[in-house]
């Protein structure tokens, strides 16, 4: 099959299963030019593992930390006519490279919210591993059926109490243009926080705990974002913003249940990947973000982020450095005032006719591509590629 990248408004429904593999391997050779984690974790479980921040959170502890990891995914194989999902073909090249290394590798494709898929796993720590020393939750998902009462909840990106009118990008014409987004119900609200708050990370952190699969100094990991206040409407003052509380509180009953220092919530900086590209407003911000912090030399992508949480944080032998409400900031570089003041002045002037220009539009083109395996360099896209490829999760 040949396969190019089919774009329908803010997604790509091809990926190219060479391409993916060059963006991994990419990945993997950044984490291996950096010095080795100096305590890194042994067991890994990644839950939402294959693509943006999480698979991030597999590379860097597996590649820099010989760390052997356990994925959770919810991810498309392809067939004979049909090419399979981005995060699909991330995994296959994914084990693949684990095991020309010799790195256990298992992964898992299935509904992260159901208690099945939390039991497939607890029994594959329970005969592979015995127990995991750190789980990383990174899921990003529009819904969840809430394995207790079976009702499915669907999360949305709106503000809070007020309708919010602010520019938005549409990144697939390149147009800039006023956006009002109108207020969530106390419905979307609670659906959002079913969705995005920590509820589930609570559920599989008692269900390992039960099933004794937890390592006694275990500690686990969930992310979240702040950001500007230009965007607070729709994403921190937001329904958005709302599960993000949700998730800190559920940080802090972690570590009520499981000792202080356990459970940990790191803020990170906005980056291209499948979710962030689909929220409003964002995807202009990040744009100006990138010009302004290529500029100064501080920008990082998802597994610079991770490299930098593992090697300054979680792998050092002490604990992380936490801000004042408890939280890890890797967002710093981002929210440093003078790259902020900076994003704001472009703002105030950003517009369909200068977008390229003020903005960094062609970087984040470039890494939207990315993420389905387009545009790697040594990559023959005019050559016939195979799309079904197996991995440990299935054909
Ligand atoms: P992503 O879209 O790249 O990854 C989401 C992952 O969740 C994928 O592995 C996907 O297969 C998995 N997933 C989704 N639904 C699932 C389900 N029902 N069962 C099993 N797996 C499922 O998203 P991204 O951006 O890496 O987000 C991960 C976390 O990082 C989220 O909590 C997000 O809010 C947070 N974050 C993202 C930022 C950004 O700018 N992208 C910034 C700061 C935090």
């Amino acid at each position: 099959m040949l396969i190019q990248p089919k774009i329908r408004g803010f997604i790509c429904t091809t990926a190219h299963p060479e391409g993916c593999a060059a963006h991994v391997q990419q990945q993997i050779d950044f984490v291996k030019s950096r010095p080795p984690l100096a305590h890194p974790p042994e067991n890994v479980l990644v839950i939402g593992a294959s693509t943006g921040y999480g698979l991030a959170s597999r590379i860097v502890p597996a590649f820099g930390g010989r760390a052997r990891t356990i994925g959770v995914f919810f991810e498309k194989p392809g067939t004979e006519n049909k090419t399979g999902s981005a995060g699909w073909y991330n995994t296959v090249a994914f084990e693949a490279a684990a095991a020309r290394e010799g790195l256990y590798a298992r992964s898992f494709n299935g509904d992260a919210f159901s208690a099945e898929i939390k039991q497939t796993v607890i029994e594959a720590i329970a005969r592979d591993l015995g127990k995991v020393d750190l789980v990383v939750y990174s899921l990003a998902s529009p819904r969840r059926t809430d394995p207790a009462d079976g009702q499915t909840y669907q999360s949305c990106l709106k503000p809070i109490g007020a309708a919010y009118t602010q520019k938005t990008l549409n990144t697939d014409k390149a147009e800039v243009y006023p956006i009002t987004i109108e207020a969530a119900s106390e419905e979307e609200i609670r659906h959002t926080v079913k969705v995005m708050g920590g509820e589930d990370w609570e559920l599989w952190m008692d269900a390992l705990a039960s099933a004794g699969v937890l390592a006694p100094a275990a500690r686990t990991i969930a992310y979240s974002y702040i950001g500007p206040e230009l965007t607070f409407p729709i994403y921190t003052n937001g329904t958005i913003g709302r599960a993000k509380e949700h998730l800190e509180e559920s940080a802090a009953r972690l570590n009520q249940r499981f000792g202080s220092g356990s459970a940990f919530v790191s803020v990170n900086k906005a980056l291209v990947t499948q979710a962030s590209s689909a929220i409003p407003v964002v995807p202009l911000y990040i744009s100006l973000l990138y010009k302004e912090m290529k500029r100064h030399g501080l920008h990082e992508g998802c597994i610079e982020q991770i490299e930098r949480l593992f090697a300054s944080h979680l792998a050092t032998g002490n604990p992380p450095l936490l801000d004042a409400k408890g939280r890890i900031r890797i967002d710093d570089w981002e929210m440093r005032p003078e790259i902020q003041a900076a994003v704001q002045t472009a703002w105030d002037e950003v517009n369909s006719g200068n977008l390229r220009e003020i903005s960094d539009f062609e970087g984040y083109q470039t890494e939207f591509l990315k993420l389905f395996g387009f545009g790697l360099p040594g990559v023959d896209y005019a050559a016939e590629t195979e799309p079904v490829r197996p991995c440990s999760a299935g054909a």
